[in-house]
């Protein structure tokens, strides 16, 4: 089939490569030249294990093309997806600004029939929005008599996993609307994804509203999970029991499973944290408060101090003369996405009481300088006392404490005498709970991990 994608970020990249990879002819279409030179050179402008291979098959393949050509674009496809951002407005609420731009392009050069497919994660009603302004272009062109449906197909894929996830979802949520459009844009949409289909049934056919809410509600429920062992791991800290032997006693129970139980710094990325300010703010102009996320909000963005307070409850708050190793920058492992990490609110808190860092992230240093000189543009001369190390070894000689905020592999098993005789002290802050409490102590390292029975345990 010919796909055009609008938007060819994370999830316009992931979805153009991979519908090329299962035979369709994709044009991938952004407005960001940088982007697309990038594409159009053989790389790929983000960092996702496995993309770069599918990507380099299908463009050798004559599979897969990258394009600033709006017009060239909206000819070539005839299901058009539009998975440009929807990211948070001044109060919360998703800015529909560039969902609504794609749309109006579409209205003002489509020629035929068109399945337009809203794959970004948008409010609901959105899909009205949508199909109003496509329309109101038609009819100013005099061609309100092309047909076209909007359909809402979420996307559910974690960064990281990105290529697989995509590959073989756990679910194809398709919405679509009851009239003879919404049947014939069901049909492409079946046909489009059938190859998904193949050893079982993984389409879920609703109304568009309902599609549109259920991502918000995957992603809450999600997130409600994550705060709540937060809030359970401090709690565990001031009890004296251990948060990883609870998560295991409640995971065995299959009405609760092990999944998304961890808990840690708070969550962070591009999705979780703007979703969750969307949908509160839905509710809110709906007539409803939804108190439960309203608070699983709250509660993450207190986590994301739990390790500072924990190094300030040791070190006291003047860290002038201290030095911290920090291993991990990117919001969780195998990315190079800084949107809404965590290790932002731990550096802040650090450089502003008067540390020194020296931090190390596999992948993310070069995103973690950009964002940083945003988060510092009114105390620049701060981040001359954080810099960067090659190895994660490197980066804890000489320090009075190491932090750890990403799980990446690569820290998971330390040889504990080098880090005991390099480091100034040995005292580790794990934000992930990499460790085993007991392993730590027995080897003379002071562990402090979330909810692991440290205030009890650590010295
Ligand atoms: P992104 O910022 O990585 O990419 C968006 C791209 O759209 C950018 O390259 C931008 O230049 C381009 N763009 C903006 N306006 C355009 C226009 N009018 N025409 C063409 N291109 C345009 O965003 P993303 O992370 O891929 O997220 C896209 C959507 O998917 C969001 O709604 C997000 O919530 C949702 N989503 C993201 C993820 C994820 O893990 N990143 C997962 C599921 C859903
Ligand atoms: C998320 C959703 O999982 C995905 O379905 C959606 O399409 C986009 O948003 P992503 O943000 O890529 O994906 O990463 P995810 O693996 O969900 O992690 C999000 C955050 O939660 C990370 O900061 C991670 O560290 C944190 N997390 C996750 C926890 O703190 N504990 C857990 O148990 C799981």
């Amino acid at each position: 089939m010919n796909v055009s994608i609008i938007g060819t970020g994370y999830v316009g990249l992931v979805t153009g490569a991979c519908l090329a990879d299962i035979g369709n002819h994709v044009f991938c279409l952004d407005v960001d030249p940088r982007k697309i030179a990038i594409l159009k050179d053989g790389g790929i402008p983000i960092y996702e294990p496995g993309l770069e291979g599918v990507v380099q098959s299908n463009v050798e393949a004559g599979r897969l093309d990258f394009s600033t050509d709006i017009q060239a674009s909206v000819a070539h496809g005839d299901i058009q997806f539009i998975a440009v951002g929807t990211p948070p407005d001044e109060d919360g609420s998703a800015d529909l600004q560039y969902v609504l731009a794609a749309a109006r392009n579409i209205g003002r050069y489509m020629e035929s029939f068109k399945v337009v497919v809203d794959k970004s994660t948008v409010p609901v009603g959105t899909a009205d929005k949508v199909t109003a302004v496509i329309q109101e272009e038609l009819d100013k062109r005099g061609r309100g008599d092309l047909g076209f449906s909007v359909v809402s197909n979420p996307e559910f894929l974690k960064e990281g996993a990105a290529v697989d996830d995509f590959m073989r979802p756990d679910r194809i949520v398709i919405g679509v609307s009851g009239d003879d459009n919404g049947r014939r844009a069901l049909a492409s949409m079946r046909e489009l994804y059938a190859p998904f289909n193949r050893n079982h049934e993984r389409t879920r056919v609703m109304d568009v509203r309902s599609a549109e809410f259920t991502k918000y509600a995957a992603n809450a429920m999600l997130a409600t999970r994550i705060s709540f062992m937060n809030e359970l791991a401090n709690l565990a800290d001031r009890v004296g029991a251990d948060i990883e032997a609870v998560r295991q006693g409640i995971g065995s129970d299959p009405r609760i499973g092990y999944s998304f139980l961890y808990a840690g710094t708070g969550y962070g990325g591009s999705c979780f944290p703007k979703d969750i300010q969307a949908l509160t703010r839905i509710a809110r102009e709906n007539g409803q408060t939804l108190r439960v996320l309203e608070s699983v909000e709250a509660v993450n963005d207190e986590q994301k101090t739990v390790l500072t307070d924990k190094v300030f409850a040791r070190f006291g708050k003047d860290l002038s003369q201290h030095c911290f190793a920090l291993w991990g920058l990117a919001f969780k492992p195998n990315t190079d996405d800084m949107r809404e990490a965590p290790s932002r609110v731990v550096i802040s808190a650090l450089l502003r009481a008067g540390a020194r860092i020296v931090a190390h992230d596999p992948i993310a240093v070069e995103e973690t300088r950009r964002v940083l000189a945003l988060d510092f543009a009114d105390a620049p001369q701060l981040l001359d006392r954080i810099s960067y190390a090659k190895s994660p070894m490197a980066a804890v000689e000489g320090a009075d404490a190491l932090i750890i905020v990403t799980e990446w592999k690569a820290y998971r098993s330390p040889n504990l005498e080098r880090l005991k005789t390099t480091m100034k002290s040995p005292v580790v802050f794990d934000g992930r709970n990499l460790y085993e409490p007991a392993i730590m102590t027995s080897a003379g390292v002071i562990y402090h991990g979330i909810g692991r029975n440290s205030l009890h345990a650590a010295g």
